[in-house]
């Protein structure tokens, strides 16, 4: 039989129950769809710093070079936010590390949830857009300087680095809509400058079938709300993209829904929810599992290649929708395992389903 073998990184506040909640349908769906998987899960961010000191082991990072994909929930916490390392610092180290450079963050609205978001519904109505981050460059990798009275950070990117991300986004871009918006602030930063020239190169050379187009920041923020349907890939450089993506997470309604692959030029991937800790709702069972469900979702498909486990999960996550099977975020009732364990059983009633 298939079998992988994957890291599980819980990681701190709701973390750890999103992550129980991914497991669980990873188990199932893996049995529906016929393959195998070998879990392994590491204490990671925070939860590293209390065991071992520092939020990435280097026996934690052996682990995650060894496996076929991560599943990561979430680091951080106001404990350790004057820990001399901090838990982002281990996020940040494992996606240098895996050299995982796109962030795929894609963002649509099922109709069942358009009422959900703060926008009216007729805007929100046929969302459909990917988020391409950049993710192991720019303004949280450059040099940086701390004193007492003064701090820096620079911002830099290179051509190579910019175009391995852009033909991700073109070549994404080709399998949806064929429209492209590159969003940069190339009216004020040189690595703006040189993120258009090199994005305009690549789509009048290598992809003049893609419509591409070029928005300021501060702009393309404004059109999010404005026109959101209007997008199809966003590609932008690394903060902007943080930025972004969680300003998207009210189009569908809720930061919870958002998952997110982070991939390199080989495995794994790293596959993780786009939200934080929570620390405001952790240990409460409260959290929406859903964008770590739709993470593994992400996981199965372009970690694994198990394209048919991917539709199954989100066939049911769809049938969670329209059934109103919602956490709290969203208005709806039940608790974060209650989730979890209801997904399941829409699972389960769908192989009959599946072959009708
Ligand atoms: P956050 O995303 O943790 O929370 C922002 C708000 O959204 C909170 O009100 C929270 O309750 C709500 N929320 C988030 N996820 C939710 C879910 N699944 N269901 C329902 N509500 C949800 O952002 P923050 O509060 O700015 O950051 C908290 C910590 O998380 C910080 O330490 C930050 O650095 C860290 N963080 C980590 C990641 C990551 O691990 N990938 C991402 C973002 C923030
Ligand atoms: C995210 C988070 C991280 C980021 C932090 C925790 C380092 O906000 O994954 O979106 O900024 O990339
Ligand atoms: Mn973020």
């Amino acid at each position: 039989m298939r079998t992988y073998s994957i890291v599980l990184l819980p990681g701190d506040g709701i973390g750890p129950e999103v992550t129980a909640v991914a497991r669980a349908a990873m188990e199932s769906v893996a049995a529906l769809s016929g393959f195998a998987l070998k879990f392994s899960e590491h204490a990671f961010g925070g939860a590293s710093i209390d065991r071992f000191g520092e939020p990435l082991t280097a026996e934690t990072l052996r682990a995650c070079q060894a496996s076929d994909a991560i599943f990561l929930g979430a680091v951080g916490g106001p404990k350790w936010d004057k820990a001399a390392s901090r838990p982002e610092a281990g996020l940040l180290g494992l996606r240098k590390a895996l050299q995982v450079y796109s962030n795929l963050r894609p963002v649509s609205v099922h109709p069942a949830l358009a009422g959900k978001s703060p926008l009216r519904a007729e805007l929100v109505a046929g969302v459909d857009m990917l988020i391409v981050r950049e993710l192991t460059g720019g303004i949280y990798f450059g040099a940086r300087q701390k004193r007492e009275d003064y701090a820096s950070d620079e911002c830099a990117y290179s051509r190579a680095e910019i175009e391995r991300v852009a033909h991700i986004a073109f070549q994404q871009a080709r399998l949806r809509r064929g429209k492209l918006m590159s969003v940069d602030k190339a009216n004020v930063l040189e690595t703006s400058r040189l993120w258009r020239r090199v994005v305009s190169e690549m789509g009048a050379r290598t992809y003049p079938d893609i419509e591409l187009g070029h928005m300021y920041v501060d702009a393309a923020a404004m059109h999010l709300l404005r026109d959101p349907a209007s997008f199809d890939v966003v590609l932008t450089e690394n903060m902007f993209g943080d930025i972004l993506s969680d300003e998207a997470s009210m189009l569908p309604g809720s930061i919870g829904l958002l998952g997110s692959a982070s991939l390199g030029d080989t495995r794994p991937g790293v596959f993780e929810p786009i939200h934080g800790s929570a620390p405001d709702i952790a240990g409460q069972d409260e959290a929406n599992p859903f964008g770590a469900i739709e993470s593994v979702a992400q996981l199965f498909e372009a970690g694994l290649g198990e394209t048919e486990a991917a539709a199954r999960l989100r066939a049911a996550v769809g049938a969670m929708h329209e059934a109103g099977d919602w956490t709290g975020d969203l208005g709806g009732t039940l608790t974060c395992s209650e989730a979890g364990i209801r997904l399941i059983q829409h699972l389960e009633r769908q192989p009959a389903m599946a072959a009708g």
